[in-house]
């Protein structure tokens, strides 16, 4: 895949090996340029003259991709952002007494805004089973699953672990038995090409750039049936058909959802990311990590001192501690060495917690990364850990 590195001017100099691109990732070239091209455009969207036909056949191509209507697809800051709009969103239909099933293994940003509405509405805030080796154990879920719960909190793949979950199994047991909202976090997931109208939940929220995009664009997706139910967050121009003193009349999807003007840079520049990225052939670029991912594995793997948190079979994350020696420390003198990794609880406090760790380094690929950029890792490594010995 030396192919879709030569897309990322970044990577032009070898100075850095950059392993942490589950944190965000790199941006390629392509998106560089549309900065530029955008930079010389004139006026907004949805007001008067400027870029609105552009604007919308960027969402229609973004729906395309995900298998989703065009309605379907909402335009928010980030995956924090889409996961707070739900959660607001929905506390009109909840009520005291009713429950909210979370897994203790979400990202802070899919786990605080429903720990607030259970919080706020008195309702019950219960705890997914998972298993040791990170799977969402089906079973306790299933019989969970009784007239009160009106909400069921998913991710697709941890940012902790790497571990993916079979959703689609998941989701049909649950919809076999409850009629709750299904809220899943896929933006560690959204490097595998995701049929979402298959997964079959109602609400989905990424990150632009956990994806090759932008910081500060984000998306909310899911059915036009669930996002309609959605009370909007924000209130303001251009969501709204009419407003007189005492009321006004919301639009209809996907505007409802989107007051102010948005990122228009952001979305132009996502819909010519997924341009490029659909030119690769998708099962290179899967086997392409996974190959890297299980290398990366198998090197931690020989190591006696490392204790790996992530399975052999993680995503592009695995997950790690030394035995004996601060993650931050390792991490610090990594990066003096140009390698740069992520330390720290990852914002998930409550899986650290379970994990019985305070703080992990995180080793997190892309397709840009390559066997040198493994070699290269493992090799500071090595040389960090005699510098404890
Ligand atoms: C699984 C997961 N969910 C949510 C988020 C939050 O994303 P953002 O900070 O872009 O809103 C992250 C970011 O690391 C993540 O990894």
């Amino acid at each position: 895949m030396d192919n879709i590195r030569k897309h990322f001017s970044a990577l032009a100099q070898d100075e850095i090996v950059y392993l942490d691109s589950a944190a965000t990732t790199l941006k390629p070239d392509v998106l560089i340029q549309s900065i530029n091209d955008y930079a010389q455009c004139v006026g907004s969207v949805h007001r008067g003259f400027g870029l609105t036909v552009e604007f919308e056949q960027a969402r229609s191509d973004i729906a395309h991709y995900f298998n989703l209507k065009p309605t379907e697809v909402i335009f928010t800051s980030g995956t924090t952002a889409s996961m707070n709009i739900v959660a607001f969103g929905l506390e009109h239909l909840i009520k005291q007494g009713d429950s909210i099933l979370i897994t203790d293994s979400e990202h802070h940003s899919n786990f605080l805004p429903w720990q607030r509405l259970a919080v706020r509405k008195k309702a019950h805030f219960a705890k997914i089973k998972i298993n040791k080796n990170f799977d969402i154990d089906r079973e306790s879920l299933i019989n969970q699953l009784d007239n009160s719960v009106k909400i069921v909190v998913l991710h697709l793949v941890s940012n902790v672990t790497g571990y993916k979950q079979d959703i689609k199994n998941i989701v049909a047991k649950i919809r076999a038995k409850s009629s709750a909202f299904i809220v899943l976090d896929i933006a560690q997931g959204v490097f595998d090409t995701l049929d979402l109208k298959e997964f079959d939940c109602d609400f989905y929220a990424f990150s632009a750039h956990k994806f090759y995009g932008m910081t500060g664009l984000g998306f909310l997706l899911g059915k036009e049936s669930s996002l309609e139910q959605l009370e909007p967050l924000f209130l303001g121009g251009k969501m709204v058909d009419s407003v007189n003193w005492d009321s006004c009349k919301l639009s209809k999807l996907p505007h409802r959802l989107e007051a102010g003007t948005p990122h228009i840079l952001g979305v132009l520049g996502f819909q010519r990311v997924l341009q490029w990225y659909k030119s690769f052939d998708p099962n290179s670029l899967n086997q392409h990590l996974r190959a890297l991912t299980q290398e990366l594995f198998d090197a931690l793997s020989k190591n006696p001192a490392i204790t790996l948190i992530s399975s052999a079979d993680a995503k592009n994350i695995v997950t790690f501690v030394v035995d004996g020696i601060s993650s931050s420390d390792i991490a610090d003198i990594l990066e003096k060495q140009g390698i740069i990794v992520r330390v720290g609880k990852l914002c998930s406090e409550l899986l650290m917690e379970k994990l019985g760790h305070r703080s992990v380094i995180r080793v997190s690929l892309a397709h840009y990364n390559n066997k040198d950029d493994i070699q290269k890792f493992i090799n500071a490594l090595d040389l960090t850990l005699e510098l404890f010995e």
